[in-house]
């Protein structure tokens, strides 16, 4: 960093850990533990380059587990930078099978693969349970493979009822390996057992907190944008509010947000971006209404990957038409975070496991010449929520469900209208309305209504009328990939289904959504 003013700031990345993915689910979580202990971390593929290992520079190594076996042809190794940084190093399942096996240790696949809850009894004092009162601890336990006999230089600190060895320590050197996962919160204890090999065992200091976080980016963000003007496509969702609220206490009046009115929005959402950001912010945000523009494209089109496609589209050229009347932008700003950062370079070596598609700004063409600005592109979901909240964003806005890019555009079937955007948005204001009313909006990870457009009999009064069907979609998930349909209280879909149907005229009936995700997936295209 050049600028003074930045220099002179503390450096929150200072004090990190390093961890290295071997292919577990749970990786992502693992990071997102160490930073909720204030430290800074970063995850690597397990088989990072050396010279890219020492120059992060980590004080601690974590090992991730890992679907494979020790054993299969082509199976994930240890990197030998680990060793050769002479760091403590923690190893969580195949991890800890890795550490034994490098140190002569046999690993075997077992009989009694362990999946779900086991206990764990501690063997004996380490430093790693240092925080740990309990002698016997309920934990999450997840391999088929495990340690037969421990690796000479390790000594045993935990079992279970099927192994000896559910965790071990180097006698000499600071190396752990546990078989059961920490970092899920199944596991009683793993905070303070991750606790202590961050804080104590690696020396990590408690630099990565929310208001060191703003601080070190407001000045990192003013180093880089100097004087010149920022382009931001705002769309009403946490990341781009975030972005906006972060850049615009960092350069002031030389951001400038363009907000599109798709008319696939949120009940009245257009309305209220332009009150929090432009009103109450004083950001400086552009409205485009392109309600007409984008009903009239998408009228008669039925094919859902095609009407994706026309919403993406229009906005593209939107946000380029706007780009290029303003005519004195040189950086355009996007709400790129960490798992994207994560996952697109886990693509790019072929060893993502899903890969999302994202809603953003992409596409504009080159001799727009704008350079790229990603504030969050170092932060997981939690701390960019957490940074809204600190930054005056309104924690209800924060915390709002996921919504997709497209918007109504892939929950109305078949032909997009006004008049179905119109019936659509009404109707899922009144269910969520109503979850929030009766506390259940926070215990579903999603929740939202869809416009089904056939006609169905229903009676008002003495009069048949035929009018068209919402389903209602809530699910309970962790991280979207699986669900559960919602199990939401009878009296409660009663309660929405009246108000829809008696509210809304072109609604004669209201239909629950019980299907779980896979085989159904969460929207419904
Ligand atoms: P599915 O329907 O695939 O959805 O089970 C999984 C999650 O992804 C969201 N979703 C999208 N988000 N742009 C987005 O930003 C999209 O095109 C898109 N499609 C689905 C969906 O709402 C759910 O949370």
């Amino acid at each position: 960093m050049a600028n003074s003013t930045a220099s002179k700031m503390m450096d929150i990345k200072h004090s990190k850990i390093l961890i290295l993915d071997y292919g577990s689910q749970y990786t992502q979580l693992i990071a997102r533990r160490v930073r909720e202990l204030d430290v800074y971390c970063e995850i690597y593929a397990w088989d990072a380059r050396t010279e890219a290992i020492a120059a992060y520079e980590p004080q601690g190594i974590i090992l991730s587990g890992g679907p494979e076996s020790v054993h299969m042809e082509n199976a994930p190794t240890l990197n030998e930078s680990v060793m050769q940084l002479n760091i403590p190093v923690l190893g969580i399942c195949y991890g800890m099978q890795l550490l034994n096996q490098y140190f002569g240790g046999v690993v075997e696949g077992s009989e009694d693969k362990e999946f779900g809850y086991a206990q764990v009894n501690l063997t004996d004092t380490s430093s790693l349970f240092a925080q740990v009162e309990k002698q016997a601890l309920d934990v999450w336990m997840s391999h088929g493979d495990k340690v037969k006999s421990l690796a000479p230089v390790f000594r045993a600190i935990a079992h279970t009822s099927s192994t000896p060895y559910a965790a071990c320590e180097h006698v000499e050197l600071p190396i752990f390996g546990v078989q059961f996962h920490p970092e899920v919160e199944h596991t009683a204890d793993g905070r303070e057992i991750l606790a202590e090999f961050v804080h104590q065992i690696c020396g990590c200091e408690k630099l990565w907190k929310t208001d060191n976080i703003i601080d070190t980016h407001v000045e990192n963000i003013k180093a880089l944008v100097g004087d010149e003007k920022v382009l931001l496509g705002l769309s009403g969702g946490v990341d781009s509010s975030v972005v906006a609220a972060l850049l615009h206490k960092a350069i002031g009046d030389q951001l400038v947000c363009v907000f599109v009115d798709t008319g696939l929005l949120r009940y009245q959402e257009g309305d209220q971006v332009m009150q929090t950001m432009a009103d109450k912010m004083d950001i400086n945000v552009i409205r485009v209404n392109a309600q007409e523009r984008y009903f009239s494209a998408l009228k008669g089109e039925n094919d859902p990957e095609r009407k994706r496609k026309i919403i993406g589209e229009i906005f593209i050229r939107i946000f380029e038409q706007q780009a290029r009347e303003l005519n004195d932008i040189q950086w355009l700003a996007q709400g790129t975070i960490y798992p994207d950062v994560i996952e697109s370079a886990a693509s790019s070596t072929g060893k993502a496991h899903v890969i999302k598609s994202h809603h953003n700004v992409g596409g504009l063409p080159d001799d727009l010449a704008l350079k790229l600005i990603e504030p969050l592109k170092d932060l997981f979901k939690d701390e960019v929520r957490q940074l809204g909240v600190s930054l005056g964003l309104a924690p209800e806005m924060v915390y709002r469900h996921p919504f997709p890019g497209p918007g109504l555009g892939v929950r109305i079937l078949g032909e997009v209208t006004a008049e179905y955007a119109d019936i659509l948005a009404r109707a899922d204001h009144i269910f969520i309305e109503e979850l929030r009313r009766h506390d259940l909006y926070d215990k579903t990870s999603q929740a939202f209504a869809v416009f089904l457009p056939v006609k169905s009999v229903g009676v008002v009064g003495d009069a048949r009328r035929y009018e068209y069907v919402i389903a209602l979609r809530a699910v309970e998930t962790i991280d979207f990939m699986t669900a559960r349909w919602a199990h939401l209280p009878y009296e409660f879909i009663d309660v929405v289904s009246r108000r829809i149907i008696n509210e809304i005229d072109k609604v004669s009936r209201v239909v629950y959504d019980v299907s779980s995700k896979p085989p159904a997936t969460i929207e419904w295209e």
